[in-house]
């Protein structure tokens, strides 16, 4: 297919300031991309590229004023595009963002970031020496529940963490080229990431295939950050109710945030254990339950891939500094990694390499 034949605005960081972006592959996700790029007063959605013809016909049907290109590389040559966000299968991400880089476009990849360590950091120099933003999807950490979140662990009112615990399960999609963990947990992962503010010293995962699917789509994992501080996550395609649920246990306050639950989405619990040793320290551990109030913050109801649209402009014009960049995202493939060695040793423990 070749490229349409005339862009309906005067796109383009030079024309009227916006910055001009090209999604490659339109099939689940892409099109949110697309949608959010083309709703942005930031942006301008100016080209479109899938491998298979008729996604990229109804797009362009959606979107008539965008370039339309048969394939990620092809796009890649377009001068007008001043970046791309990148939706395609995982196995194509290295090559794809790292033709973009080479080609002078800033870069988003969707999660998984890639496949492997090395790939990742050769995308983060890369981008370093070719002075390009490059970010990853990590699309919760635009959500404004998460940052209610984050805001409330800030200001201290979470304490000291004591625990977290993520449930993240439904009736999935079966991928053919990705396992339950590498797709759902950087999800969590990322909060995670952004929360405690450094690396699992070590974790235990374990994952099954009990349908006979090629790739887990069952599986735990357990983060140890250290100071008895645990990470869980259950992530499953094979649940027959959708949960979204994640924990946080504090020495103040503990809170739930259920990405399901539209009007409260955040509820900060003063329910805890106090613990304090007796008065001669003769008879061990005393523990005082408290039982308090339950609140539920106001939160913003702004679309968070729309959050994101604006900070990835926002990193590219110098105003902002990447919230899922490339560092993350190989602390991120760190702890995959890890938990993939953890699964084939039947969930011995396995120490991080960082
Ligand atoms: N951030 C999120 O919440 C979120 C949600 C869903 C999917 N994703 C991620 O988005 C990516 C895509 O997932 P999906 O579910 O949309 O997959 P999909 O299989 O539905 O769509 C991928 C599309 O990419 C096209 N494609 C493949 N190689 C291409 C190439 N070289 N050039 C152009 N087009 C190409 C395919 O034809 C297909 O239409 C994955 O990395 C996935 O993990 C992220």
């Amino acid at each position: 297919m070749n490229q349409r034949a005339t862009r309906s605005t005067a796109a383009g960081a030079g024309g009227n300031g916006r910055l001009r972006v090209g999604v490659i592959g339109l099939g689940y996700w892409g099109p949110n991309l697309a949608r959010n790029l083309a709703g942005s007063e930031r942006t301008d959605l100016v080209a479109m590229a899938d491998n298979r013809p008729d996604r990229l016909e109804a797009m362009g049907r959606l979107y008539p004023a965008c370039a339309l290109y048969p394939g990620g590389q092809e796009l890649l040559g377009d001068p007008d595009v001043d970046a791309v966000m990148i939706a395609t299968p995982v196995r194509s991400h290295y090559e794809l963002a790292l033709a973009a880089l080479r080609a002078g476009k800033h870069v988003l990849l969707e999660k998984p970031f890639v496949e492997t360590r090395p790939e990742a950091e050769r995308l983060i120099a890369t981008a370093q020496e070719a002075g390009l933003v490059l970010m990853v999807d990590h699309v919760f950490l635009f959500s404004p529940a998460v940052q209610a979140m984050m805001q409330l662990h800030r200001d201290g009112i979470l304490g000291d963490l004591l625990f977290i615990d993520s449930v993240r399960i439904n009736l999935g999609v079966f991928q053919q080229d990705t396992s339950v963990l590498w797709d759902l947990a950087p999800h969590d992962l990322s909060i995670i990431d952004e929360m405690v503010g450094h690396p699992p010293r070590g974790l235990v995962a374990v994952g099954a295939a009990p349908a006979g699917t090629k790739q887990h789509s069952v599986a735990h994992l357990h983060l140890d950050y250290g100071d008895g501080l645990l990470a869980s996550l259950h992530v499953n395609w094979l649940s027959p109710v959708k949960i979204r649920h994640f924990m946080v246990g504090g020495t103040r306050n503990s809170l739930l945030y259920n990405d399901l639950d539209q009007s409260e989405p955040i509820k900060v619990y003063d329910r805890g254990i106090d613990f304090s040793l007796d008065e001669e320290g003769r008879h061990g551990v005393l523990a005082a339950y408290r039982s308090g109030e339950v609140i539920s913050p106001r939160v913003a109801r702004t679309e968070p891939l729309q959050n994101l649209v604006n900070h990835f402009a926002d990193c590219i014009s110098g105003a902002a500094q990447p919230l899922s960049g490339g560092a993350q995202a190989v602390r991120i493939l760190a702890i995959l990694e890890a938990a993939a060695k953890s699964m084939g040793d039947h969930g011995r423990y396995t120490e991080l390499e960082v």
